[in-house]
């Protein structure tokens, strides 16, 4: 079975999919981390990110792998490298939706996708899972939730553990959104698999919803599916 979960950064999708990987013994695929692969390989070579030929080239010769047991943490890594935070990097976030909107990255990366369906139960997350990725997927979600709140789960999310003031959470989740609606509008407007809902997928909102509930909505999809 294959169950595609899209929506616009910070929508849940992420936490979601772990959940449902581990209850469910599902294998669990982020694609926004292969993405993310590229644009952090490409930072770090000082590869120019508006050369779209040398892009698209790195992104067909990298090697990157995934390492979880279901339900943990996704460990990745590049060329045998572990680059798990790396990618993570605001520097990232605020290039990785250049290089994701070259069609040669796209292809390259379709292949990584759909091979790792092969053979398993997938619950795959990303931008155009249910619309290219997985068309035929049994089950598809697009996952969304309001601006301000999926940045104020972005910047808790990097802080954790850590403790802030209020006023600095506010002052970051500010400058966050205006990161997060920019990549939003590039991922939605770009011309090949643009971040839109497939015209069979379930609509759901997280902003007022605990990930319990979320998750056991999307399971109750699979239940009726299976
Ligand atoms: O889900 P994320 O924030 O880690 O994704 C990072 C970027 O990768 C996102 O801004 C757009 C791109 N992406 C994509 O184009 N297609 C996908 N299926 C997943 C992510």
């Amino acid at each position: 079975m294959i169950v595609a979960i899209d929506g616009p950064a910070g929508s849940g999708k992420s936490t979601i999919a772990k959940e449902i990987a581990s209850q469910l013994h599902f294998k669990k695929l982020d694609t926004g981390a292969m993405y993310r692969a590229v644009a952090y390989t490409a930072l770090s070579r000082g590869t120019d990110l508006d050369d779209e030929a040398a892009i698209e080239d790195l992104a067909r010769s990298i090697d990157i792998r995934f390492t979880s047991a279901t339900g943990e943490d996704t460990m990745i890594s590049i060329d045998g490298v572990d680059a798990s935070k790396e990618i993570r990097t605001p520097q990232v976030d605020a290039n990785v939706s250049k290089v994701s909107a070259y069609p040669g990255v796209r292809s390259a990366m379709l292949v990584h996708q759909r091979r790792a369906a092969e053979d398993a139960d997938i619950v795959a997350e990303g931008r155009d899972i249910g619309t290219v990725v997985f068309p035929h997927a049994e089950v598809k979600v697009f996952l969304t939730a309001d601006p301000r709140e999926r940045a104020r789960r972005r910047v808790l999310q990097r802080h954790a553990g850590e403790s802030l003031s209020c006023d600095a959470i506010e002052a970051e989740v500010d400058e966050t959104l205006a990161a997060l609606k920019r990549r939003d509008k590039l991922d939605a407007s770009r011309e090949v698999a643009p971040l839109v809902p497939a015209e069979d997928a379930v609509h759901i909102d997280s902003t007022s919803h605990s990930i319990n509930e979320v998750v056991s909505m999307i399971e109750q999809l699979i239940t009726e599916k299976r």
